[in-house]
């Protein structure tokens, strides 16, 4: 578990330009010095990420607001101190000392205050704003564990700081200020919330809901690329538990390795081996398990996975927008 000795050790590889893997309530970093274009570059070359997905910004304090961004607009400052520290990241104008990399060719940057007592000592400790994308390679869940961020990074960066599993379990709400404002990305934050902090409404980018257009402009570039995959091949099944159940029994005759990814306690009403991944009825436990399911069915040797299709509402719609891109928009529909 993380120590003031990993953190100041962290820390100091941080302030040398060194890729660190560390804990934030949401899901693991992987983080490096946001003002040093090289350290930025470290990142996408561990990652294996796009040139063109930008980075977020992770501060320690509202004081680091100035090296990160070039404007703070009433709206920003209403849903800052409404919901940071904590898993809500604000799209805005970028400040000139932040490496442009960052930004990957947009004048904006993602900024964010992780709720995470390790992440929050460490950025202090380095003194410096922390680009960090979630710590797996490119494509991969999001790890929640720093297990997980080893069994992607092994090898490639010098340390992972464990600070036990991201309660959280998915990425932050991302939310355009640039104009106004938009959901780009579904999180723990909902857009019921962030409306409500706000006094006006939220938009949602269309891909919050359905597939990135492949032409058009690009809100958020991250949306576009394939997501949070398992290595077995995911689809998404609609309708009730019984239709679910003999739904998975009849494909188990038709192909070897099924799977199914359900809601806790379904397991043994099922033929086939089971993975849960939350309660039906509570979306924030499904977000808090979903990545972790979806790396244990890839360690179980599942080639083809049937899953669960939670209810949008709430943090549901985070999990929905997750498990729809894990499962590239495949959806089954029993009853
Ligand atoms: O919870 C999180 O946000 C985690 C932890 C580590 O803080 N980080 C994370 O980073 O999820 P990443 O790189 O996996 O996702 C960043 C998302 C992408 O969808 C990206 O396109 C979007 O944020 N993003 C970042 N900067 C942006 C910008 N300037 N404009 C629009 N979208 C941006
Ligand atoms: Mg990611």
């Amino acid at each position: 578990m993380a120590s003031v000795k990993a953190n100041s050790l962290a820390a100091q590889l941080l302030r040398t330009g060194q890729v660190v893997a560390i804990p934030t309530e949401t899901v693991y970093g992987l983080a490096a010095d946001a003002t040093n274009p090289a350290a930025v570059q470290r990142i996408f070359e561990a990652k294996g990420r796009p040139q063109d997905n930008p980075l977020i910004v992770h501060i320690a304090g509202q004081e680091m607001l100035a090296q990160v961004v070039a404007a703070w607009p009433p709206a920003a400052k209403r849903l800052a101190d409404a919901f940071w520290p904590g898993p809500l990241t604000l799209v805005l104008p970028r400040a000139g000392g932040i490496a442009p990399a960052v930004g990957a060719g947009l004048a904006t940057v993602g900024v964010r205050m992780p709720a995470h007592p390790v992440a929050l000592d460490i950025i202090a400790r380095a003194g410096v704003p922390l680009a960090a994308p979630s710590a797996n390679r490119s494509g991969r869940p999001s790890p929640t564990t720093a297990a997980h961020v080893l069994q992607d990074m092994a090898g490639r960066i010098p340390l992972v700081v464990d600070g036990g599993n991201s309660p959280v379990g998915v990425e932050s709400t991302v939310v355009s200020l640039a104009g106004k404002p938009t959901v780009l990305r579904p999180g723990f934050v909902t857009p019921a919330e962030l409306s409500e902090a706000l006094g006006q409404e939220v938009a949602l980018a269309p891909s919050v809901q359905g597939p990135a257009e492949e032409s058009g402009p690009v809100e958020s570039p991250g949306v576009k690329y394939r997501h949070y995959a398992p290595k077995a091949k995911l689809t998404l099944v609609e309708g009730p538990l019984p239709a679910f159940a003999a739904f998975v029994a009849v494909k188990s005759t038709e192909t070897p390795g099924v799977y199914a990814m359900c809601f806790t306690g379904e397991e043994k009403t099922l033929a086939v081996p089971a993975v849960p991944y939350g309660a039906e009825d509570d979306p924030k436990t499904q977000a808090a398990g979903l990545f972790a399911a979806l790396r244990q069915l890839d360690e179980a040797g599942a080639q083809q996975v049937y899953a669960r299709m939670p209810a949008g509402g709430g943090v549901g719609l985070a999990v929905r927008n997750r498990l729809l891109r894990a499962a590239q928009f495949r959806v089954e529909s029993e009853t």
